[in-house]
């Protein structure tokens, strides 16, 4: 064959990948509002930056003629390209290809760029669009999804790993996405469920759609699978790549320090009465998270899940940081079985990639009753306190107002080997709430007030005496466990200097195979 027609060849074969499972399959995959595979990968990846690996790899099955339905690069598109400049790997699974359903070969495909990922330390994100699966192949399709899995397991804590979900995600191919760190999805088209609409109404009798049983909004909302939503399928990608710049690309690195124009010394005089004056009153968190951190720029994950405890990532003074706080706005900021997973989670995410934890406390205490208990609250609680008793990232504490009970040393409290503790003057650190405390220990004496008005009035002296003693921070700073009562505005850069002075920490854990949390 002459060089001309060798490379003619070539071009020809790629042309003939690029298409996947052909033009038909790309209109309706368009007329759905979905996009393709290659662009979402174009559009997640900076320009030009894209690497393909195995567009000429096929399925290797013959099991009911499938030698006749063979497509180039089979249906997932691998490689690698950059974020911002930095390496990460990608696969995109091709749903114009039977329907992106997963082969032995699309296995290997994924497994390749997650092992050059581990070797190089870059983080892997996968865009899901597919029917499970393939059924033609039988066990070597499940053999690959068990392949896959064991990277995903092995990679865990060592390189980031991203899921976005722009399509169906059924059955046990859900299991991948749910062991990688974050899990996008789209409003649109995306859905991910163990068993579908039909399984679940010859086996429960229940009628539902697919929306109603796995969309983006029954994950972000009810179950917390999903950690961020999206309108559609760009906005999606493009938080994708904005999260990608808060986190490092492996567990050696540090986060990357990031220019900016924000004074670490700004003052934020409205922090000084954001505090209302009635403690029963809310306020929203978020209002001071956006005033201390850089250029009010924070990330919130799980925005719509266990909305009484906030966590996100946002730079101060250019370093990484991830956010945790109790949000007074919602349920009172009360800790429960859900805000105690969601911020599990989240501290040992920041944990395992050396991002440090700023907290911010306000909280009341546990939610109680039967459906807490009922639900587990013992061991989602101590989920929470494991993780922060656990983390070795630096760890600076704000306390807002209450930090009653449990839930106070739950929250990153100095005996958790927090760092650096600081308090502002409106602080209540006690074991719990006045009304509560008076209850249980002037319980016999309240009894005998027969009088409701001198009852009233025995409380109130009662109640006063308590939080002279405990409704202020001094009582926690005396015994050294605040380590300073910092005026609200200037939080910004108190809490910026403590992390600057605690770049170069190094704690550590005891030897062990690993941990036994409460799962
Ligand atoms: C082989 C599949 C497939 C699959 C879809 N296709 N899913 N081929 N194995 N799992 C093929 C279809 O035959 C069709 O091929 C093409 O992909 C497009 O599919 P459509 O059905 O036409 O598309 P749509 O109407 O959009 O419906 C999408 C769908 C549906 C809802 C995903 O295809 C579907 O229900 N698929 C099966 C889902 C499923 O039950 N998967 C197995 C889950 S169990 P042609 O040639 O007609 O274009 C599982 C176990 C994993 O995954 C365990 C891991 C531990």
């Amino acid at each position: 064959m002459a060089f001309e027609q060798k490379i003619k060849e070539l071009l020809d074969k790629r042309g003939e990948a690029r298409i996947g499972g052909g033009q038909k399959g790309i209109d309706k995959q368009h007329e759905q509002g979905k996009l393709t595979a290659r662009e979402r990968i174009a559009l997640l990846l900076d320009e030009g930056s894209f690497e393909e690996f195995d567009m000429f790899v096929t399925h290797r099955c013959t099991n009911f003629d499938m030698q006749k339905k063979s497509y180039l690069g089979d249906g997932v598109v691998t490689g690698y390209g950059t974020i911002n400049g930095r390496m990460v790997y990608v696969f995109a699974q091709d749903f114009t290809v039977l329907g992106g359903s997963l082969s032995e070969t699309m296995a290997l495909k994924i497994c390749k760029v997650m092992d050059q990922a581990m070797k190089v330390g870059a983080p892997v994100i996968g865009l899901n669009d597919s029917g499970g699966a393939r059924i033609q192949e039988g066990i070597n399709a499940l053999a690959g999804y068990a392949e896959i899995f064991e990277r995903n397991i092995l990679a865990s804590g060592v390189v980031p790993q991203i899921s976005a979900i722009f399509g169906p995600c059924a059955g046990g191919s859900v299991y991948s996405p749910a062991l990688t760190d974050f899990i996008f999805m789209s409003k649109q088209n995306s859905y991910m469920f163990l068993t579908g609409p039909k399984v679940v109404k010859t086996v429960t009798g229940e009628d539902v759609t697919v929306d109603k049983l796995g969309g983006a909004m029954v994950h972000a909302t009810k179950s917390g699978v999903a950690h961020f939503v999206g309108e559609t399928e760009e906005s999606t990608i493009q938080t994708i790549r904005e999260l990608v710049g808060f986190i490092p690309s492996n567990n050696f690195e540090e986060a990357p320090m990031v220019a900016t124009n924000d004074p670490i010394d700004r003052l934020e005089d409205h922090l000084n009465s954001i505090i209302p004056e009635n403690p029963n009153e809310a306020y929203d968190v978020k209002d001071i998270i956006h005033a201390i951190v850089d250029d009010g720029q924070f990330l919130e994950v799980h925005e719509n899940w266990a909305k009484n405890l906030v966590v996100g990532f946002a730079h101060m003074g250019g370093m990484s940081v991830g956010v945790v706080a109790n949000q007074p706005k919602a349920m009172a900021g009360v800790l429960d079985c859900n805000s105690s997973r969601k911020g599990a989670r989240f501290v040992r995410f920041c944990d395992a990639f050396n991002i440090p934890l700023v907290t911010l406390v306000d909280v009341p205490g546990f939610l109680p009753g039967t459906g807490q208990e009922y639900n587990g609250v013992i061991n989602h609680g101590a989920k929470f306190l494991y993780a922060y008793g656990e983390a070795t990232v630096p760890k600076v504490t704000v306390t807002l107002r209450k930090s009653y009970g449990g839930a106070h040393i739950v929250m990153s409290c100095k005996q958790l080997r927090s760092d650096i503790n600081y308090a502002w003057p409106t602080a209540q650190i006690a074991v719990m709430g006045a009304s509560g405390a008076i209850e249980v220990l002037q319980g016999r004496a309240l009894k005998e007030i027969t009088d409701p008005e001198e009852k009233a009035k025995f409380i109130a002296e009662k109640e006063k005496e308590y939080n002279d003693l405990f409704a202020n921070p001094y009582n926690a700073a005396k015994y050294g466990y605040i380590d300073d009562v910092i005026e609200p505005r200037n939080t910004r850069f108190r809490v910026i200097r403590a992390l600057q002075a605690l770049q170069t920490k190094k704690d550590s854990l005891p030897m062990k195979k690993h941990c036994n949390l409460p799962l």
